[in-house]
């Protein structure tokens, strides 16, 4: 995606108890400032702080709801 001058939008989408669904970014920022590659056009990242492959969501948000 691009907006009206040609920059590249990234567009961020809130899940209610989920991840951050986040399309069109070439990569994520980690709190550590470590730089992950995104290579997908929609990833999701964890901000739940379970996940066991962070900075990505692997669904460890689901067990917290239980
Ligand atoms: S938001 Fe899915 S594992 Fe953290």
């Amino acid at each position: 995606m691009t907006g009206p001058q040609g920059e590249r939008e990234v567009e961020v989408t809130l899940c209610p108890d989920g991840p951050l669904l986040v399309r069109g970014a070439t990569q994520v920022v980690d709190g550590d400032g470590e730089r992950h590659r995104v290579e997908r056009p929609v990833v999701a990242v964890c901000r739940c702080g379970s996940s066991l492959r962070p900075p990505w969501c692997d669904g460890m948000h689901k067990l917290l709801k239980q």
